[in-house]
């Protein structure tokens, strides 16, 4: 059985008072939560602030990206020796924004998963295709194409540390979520890759959000999936009412 999984991606959002107040009001109200899993993923100046207000309670902490090399002269980048010095337990790695905006390849998202593994953080990995993707009958194919290129040489042992998150670049923060079918669709396709390309007993255990303009409206529904393990949630992760009726409503 695989554990539900949420996690809130705070993206570029907050500032030092309104990150403690986001993590103190998620603590208070998600105290006797235990039947899932929560995380919140926090701008990387506030990490070691919100690790305060998260200290003994069930919420982890995590980044939202992390770069491969250990130390040295990378100006501008934060290594997962940093991230565990701030308590981070997760890392997002391979956001949509950061391919599509920022420009990351495919090949640099294999590197900081490989590297966040091996730094002992445990990567949310995200793939999802384009709109013209999807309207061109592209999804399973580019889906499938990022889920085999960003875990090449991640063996079975240290797969069991990712996360998979299923993200449809067009419905992220655009209020247009996949329909629970959609989301299946694609959750059922990776998990069948991934006994491919492991077992099926690995396949069986790793938890496959979702992600796109998750709301509490439609939590039930895509959690009703029997391959959707969590969601990862942006917009709906700022405010603590909507994030905690998430979790309470798988709970
Ligand atoms: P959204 O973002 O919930 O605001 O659509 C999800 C994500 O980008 O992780």
């Amino acid at each position: 059985m695989r554990k539900p999984f949420l996690a809130g991606n705070w993206k570029m959002n907050t500032n030092a008072k309104g990150a403690v107040a986001l993590a103190s009001g998620l603590v208070k109200e998600l105290k006797t939560v235990t039947t899932v899993d929560v995380a919140v993923c926090v701008p990387f100046v506030y990490l070691q602030t919100v690790a305060a207000s998260l200290s003994s309670s069930n919420i982890a902490l995590g980044a939202q990206d992390v770069y491969f090399q250990p130390n040295g002269a990378f100006t501008g980048e934060i290594s997962c020796e940093m991230l565990k010095d701030v308590c981070c337990t997760y890392v997002i790695i391979g956001h949509s924004e950061r391919r599509h905006v920022i420009g990351e390849t495919d090949e640099l998202i294999n590197k900081k998963v490989s590297a966040a593994i091996s730094g002992g953080l445990l990567p949310i990995f995200c793939v999802g295709e384009l709109l013209e993707e999807r309207e061109s009958g592209k999804t399973q194919q580019v889906v499938a194409d990022q889920v085999r290129k960003g875990l090449a040489g991640i063996n079975a042992e240290k797969i069991q540390a990712v996360t998979i998150a299923y993200e449809p670049v067009w419905a992220i923060g655009t209020g247009r979520t996949a329909t629970a079918q959609q989301a299946q669709e694609v959750h059922e396709m990776i998990r069948g890759l991934l006994a491919k390309m492991y077992s099926p007993k690995i396949a069986d255990a790793i938890r496959i959000q979702y992600g796109g303009s998750a709301k509490p409206s439609n939590t039930a529904e895509l959690m009703k999936n029997p391959d959707v393990d969590g969601l990862l949630i942006g917009g709906a992760s700022l405010k603590v009412d909507d994030f905690a009726a998430m979790v309470k409503t798988i709970a």
